[in-house]
């Protein structure tokens, strides 16, 4: 049966999602990145500005040691911002043992900047390391647009809350992220995985195209549920590494 997303409703046939767009998808994603950043680094410069300016204009030390507190934040967050391009360009495969959770807490953290104050996200996952053949940069993008799906559907501005569980059911590793939006219709659930689709007037339908490419890659399936009035859940299937993880 051929791997692909499949609904609860669906799961017999399964969903074929092979597509050849991978080039289209991965700049999708990189100009969402890329209008991101950008708007990031516009508020940060003005901060900076600012900054300088209230330097040169006080001999007070306190307010100085507040700007230079204000300074040492803006290049940590610059320096979280080149993180974010280089995975976000990286479209090369760098197949390595790497620990899934570590993986996926690192993903959240540099997630986290464009996530709304009013949605919070629970991340839940065993202390022990979980080791699979993956490529770090390939599960930042399946996480990012896991989120970004996720902060959209439950709308910004609108409170609401994202639940990211990883659990071990070996040979597998389970992925789940579920969210407190109002769900996926059931007339587009078997389409929401083929490139282009998309109900958003400025979506490109390429999020979860690529999500599926980066998990059939890494061996793994995809599945979504959606009982009416629960919000949308994707559950993700990685296979683990037999021996790391007896
Ligand atoms: N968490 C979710 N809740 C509700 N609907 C969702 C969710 N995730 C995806 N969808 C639906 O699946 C469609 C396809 O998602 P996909 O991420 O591929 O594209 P997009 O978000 O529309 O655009 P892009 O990700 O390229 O900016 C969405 O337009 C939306 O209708
Ligand atoms: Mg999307």
């Amino acid at each position: 049966m051929a791997k692909g997303i499949s609904s609860p409703s669906s799961s017999e046939e399964g969903r074929e999602c092979r597509h050849e767009v991978h080039a289209e998808k991965m700049s999708s994603l990189g100009h969402f990145t890329q209008a991101i950043v950008h708007d990031i680094r516009n508020s940060l410069h003005i901060v900076v500005t600012a900054s300088a300016m209230i330097k040169r204009r006080s001999d007070d030390p306190s307010i100085h040691n507040h700007l230079n507190a204000i300074d040492q934040t803006i290049e940590r967050t610059n320096g979280l911002i080149e993180r974010i391009l280089t995975f976000a360009n990286n479209s090369e495969d760098h197949l390595g043992i790497i620990d899934l959770s570590g993986s996926i807490d690192e993903s959240i953290s540099l997630t986290r900047p464009m996530i709304p104050p009013e949605i919070t996200v629970d991340w839940q996952h065993p202390a022990k390391a979980m080791h699979i053949l993956g490529d770090h940069g390939q599960l930042y993008q399946v996480v990012l647009n896991l989120l970004k799906n996720a902060i959209e559907a439950i709308g910004r501005g609108n409170c609401g809350s994202i639940l990211v569980t990883l659990n071990k059911f070996y040979p597998w590793a389970e992925l789940r992220v579920k969210d407190s939006g109002p769900g996926i219709a059931a007339d587009v659930i078997d389409l929401i995985c083929e490139p282009a689709f998309t109900t958003k007037a400025d979506g490109n339908g390429f999020g979860l195209a690529n999500v599926f490419d980066v998990v059939e890659k890494h061996g793994g399936t995809m599945e979504v549920a959606s009982p009416a009035g629960e919000g949308a859940e994707f559950i993700i299937l990685l296979p683990l590494m037999p021996e790391l993880n007896i």
